[in-house]
């Protein structure tokens, strides 16, 4: 009779042998050292692109085949982003065409149990409890993964955008390199919440715009998934920020996450860029400009503009943000929410001698230093709704439709009260760690 996992040494569970399950019910975790031949995952094929209700349907799947540099994890927890509603609309790029298959399955952030890992992993094995962050490169030691940045690396992927396997089904495969220890005292929802929004705001903040203590930063979107990460990071660092947000309610949890401010762009009907504007239109836009500059000002204690922007809704905010940066002041941008073809003045740019810089996601020494943040508890996630399985299109129709602040999370192989394989249910209630205000 083979040996019980439990009593496995972790070379023993490396090489274990696996018990094949037709299927295992969503919202179970099998014992370790089974493995379903089929999973439930929720699915994007090309003939239903569109918004999130149509585009998820839920389908069994095949098991993917790790590589030796991989593992296979079961996905306790699902975090939402939106890149999942990119994926499924099949704009701007089509995600099937990307990765040559007939099938994706989004979702690029998760919690998880290790369930096997290839010949070449060293660090990790089944059972370890993680959380992935989603930068794939060549894996193949090219001069940029090995010298530079796996970000600048040619095969650089966003796993569950640029992959097909991504975190909404019971497995998932990913790179070794993208296993990071999950923070011990976060349930497995709010462990699934976090990495790709903070782990991008994090390269975006610290190695891109290099913030520096005392500098003043202006946040789009501050109560969105980048925002509520960049609002803590700035504080953090020693800097300053005052986010926008389109409610009052957003500009309370902003406060309480350690913004100096926020400005309710609601107050500004005519603040967006709209191409081919009439002079009357530019000239109403204009005053709003300037009294959104006067409350950045007020609500920061300053009299200039700020030393940085953070970006990612793109066409109806990039011409304003450069604008209203001070005197060699940086954007940083890493989205485009509202659109990708971008006009703006750009005297304003060279005037006053200010940078554009382009940020995306990061590599796994950046994740990897982020989550550190986190296992310490100085950074936490701001999971403001967590959803069943079935509910997974919902969650992404909500954020399509701008309906949703903080992070979602969905509960894929996790119930409420289950943890790890094979352990009973937990009976005792978790206190509420983050005194959100009620969704
Ligand atoms: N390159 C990367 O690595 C990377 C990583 C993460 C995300 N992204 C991209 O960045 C964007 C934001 O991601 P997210 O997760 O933060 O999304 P999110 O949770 O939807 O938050 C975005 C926020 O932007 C604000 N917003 C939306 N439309 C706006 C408009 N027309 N004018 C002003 N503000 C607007 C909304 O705030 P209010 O309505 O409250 O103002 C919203 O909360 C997405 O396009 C995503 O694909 C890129
Ligand atoms: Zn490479």
């Amino acid at each position: 009779m083979s040996k019980d996992p439990k009593d496995m040494s972790r070379e023993e569970l490396k090489h274990m042998e696996y018990k094949r399950v037709p299927e295992v019910p969503v919202g179970t975790v099998p014992p370790l050292g089974v493995l379903p031949d089929k999973m439930h995952a929720w699915v994007i094929r090309e003939d239903r692109f569109g918004e999130p209700l149509q585009s998820f349907q839920e389908e069994m799947m095949d098991l993917p085949e790790i590589g030796v540099n991989e593992a296979l994890v079961l996905v306790m927890a699902a975090g939402v982003n939106y890149n999942g509603v990119w994926a499924g609309r099949g704009k701007p790029v089509s995600v099937t065409r990307m990765t040559g298959k007939d099938f994706h399955i989004a979702g690029s952030d998760a919690s998880g149990i290790v369930w096997k890992v290839g010949e070449n992993v060293k660090h990790w094995r089944p059972g370890d409890e993680v959380v992935l962050h989603c930068n794939q490169s060549c894996d193949t030691f090219c001069g940029q993964c090995a010298g530079y940045d796996p970000m600048m690396c040619q095969g650089q992927k966003i796993w569950g955008y640029e992959t097909p396997y991504g975190s909404f089904a019971q497995f998932t495969k990913v790179q070794a390199q993208q296993l990071l220890h999950k923070p011990k005292q976060l349930s497995w929802e709010e462990a699934g919440s976090y990495g790709l929004t903070y782990f991008t705001v994090f390269r975006l903040l610290v190695d891109r715009a290099e913030l520096k203590p005392g500098e003043k930063v202006l946040v789009w979107g501050a109560a969105g998934g980048l925002g509520v990460f960049a609002v803590q990071l700035i504080k953090k660092m020693g800097a300053e920020c005052v986010g926008v947000v389109n409610s009052d309610e957003k500009g309370e949890l902003i406060m309480k996450l350690g913004a100096k401010g926020y400005i309710n762009r609601k107050n500004y009907p005519n603040l967006a860029w709209k191409d081919n504007s009439t002079p009357e239109e530019a000239k109403a836009r204009m005053q709003d400009w300037k009294a959104f500059g006067k409350e950045f000002q007020a609500k920061m204690g300053i009299n200039r503009g700020p030393d940085v922007v953070v970006e990612h809704v793109g066409k109806v905010t990039f011409p304003l943000s450069v604008w209203i940066l001070r005197k060699f002041g940086r954007v940083v941008i890493c989205g485009a929410t509202s659109g990708y073809d971008l006009n703006f003045d750009v005297r304003h740019l060279w005037m006053h001698q200010k940078k554009i810089i382009g940020s995306h996601f990061c590599n796994g020494e950046q994740a990897a230093r982020a989550n550190e943040l986190v296992l310490s508890g100085e950074i936490k996630p701001v999971m403001t709704k967590r959803f069943t399985w079935e509910e997974i299109p919902t969650a992404h129709d909500l954020m399509a439709r701008n309906l949703h602040f903080g992070k979602f999370s969905c509960l894929v192989s996790a119930c409420r009260t289950r943890t790890r394989p094979g352990t009973p249910r937990r009976r005792k209630r978790r206190p509420r760690r983050h005194p959100l205000p009620a969704f």
